[in-house]
């Protein structure tokens, strides 16, 4: 793990930036469970809105089939709605320079301090590899992948015992397009925080529980546990 920049411990915001597959829903719900973060993500955000039709579902819908970005104001007004007053932490949002913008404005003026980025960085032929192996419980948004961590019943979860699906992006020529607007649309976020100094960078090939020690030791949570 490589620590970019100075931490302070009051930063109380986190970001977990990375291409999809990279692991960051794997540890929101970690992280969310050991230190009482809030937990916004927008990728389970928009797929509720869908589910219950909403009109913010119904204009995301076309989008989020393709594998492109939904734009940008449906996220930041969807985000801004959503912002508790205790510390979160962002699972894929924000996704453009434009909406990490919106965010720092956002904190800026409920005089919050700025929040921290880290970006869990792993290999294109790797993050195929999670997504296309990934089964996911639509109920509780906890992921499992075929090879790496499979459930005891195949299609079934080990909690609530319900069934697990493969999500619809997760196709192969989906997952492509997705892996190339990551390259083009939110990689220049890891520039964006490395300039502001709130970067750090792990190593997201690592285990899941090494990638997680990684993450509490460069935020500082082990500090911070409550
Ligand atoms: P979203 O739901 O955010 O998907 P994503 O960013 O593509 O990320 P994923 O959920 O696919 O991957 P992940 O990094 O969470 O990996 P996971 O932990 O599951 O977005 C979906 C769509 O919504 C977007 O395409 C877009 O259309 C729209 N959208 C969302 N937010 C938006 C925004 N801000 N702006 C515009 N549009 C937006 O892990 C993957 C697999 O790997 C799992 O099987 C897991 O078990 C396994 N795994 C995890 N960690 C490890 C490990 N260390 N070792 C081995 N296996 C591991």
């Amino acid at each position: 793990m490589t620590i970019v920049g100075s931490l302070s411990a009051k930063v109380p915001d986190v970001i977990l930036l990375g291409a999809p597959g990279a692991g960051k829903g794997t540890q929101a719900q970690l992280l969310q469970r050991e230190y009482g973060f809030a937990a916004i993500s927008t990728g389970d955000l928009l797929r509720d809105h869908r589910a219950r039709g909403t009109t913010l579902g119904q204009e995301a819908e076309s989008f989020m089939q393709r594998g492109e970005l939904v734009p940008d104001d449906v996220i930041i007004r969807m985000v801004e709605s959503e912002l508790p007053d205790k510390p979160v932490l962002f699972d894929g949002f924000p996704r453009t320079v434009a909406q990490a913008q919106a965010l720092d404005a956002l904190f800026e003026a409920r005089r919050r301090p700025l929040s921290i980025a880290a970006y869990l960085k792993l290999d294109r032929a790797r993050l195929e590899e999670r997504l296309l192996g990934r089964w996911t419980n639509p109920r509780s948004g906890r992921v499992y992948h075929a090879t790496f961590d499979p459930p005891k019943r195949p299609g079934i979860d080990d909690v609530d015992g319900g069934p697990l699906i493969q999500r619809e992006d997760d196709r192969p020529e989906t997952i492509a397009r997705r892996l190339d607007v990551f390259e083009g649309q939110t990689l220049p976020l890891v520039a964006y925080y490395e300039a502001g100094n709130r970067l750090i960078l792990i190593d997201a090939a690592q285990s899941v529980d090494a990638v997680s020690k990684a993450l509490v030791a460069g935020l500082g949570l082990h500090q911070r546990a409550r």
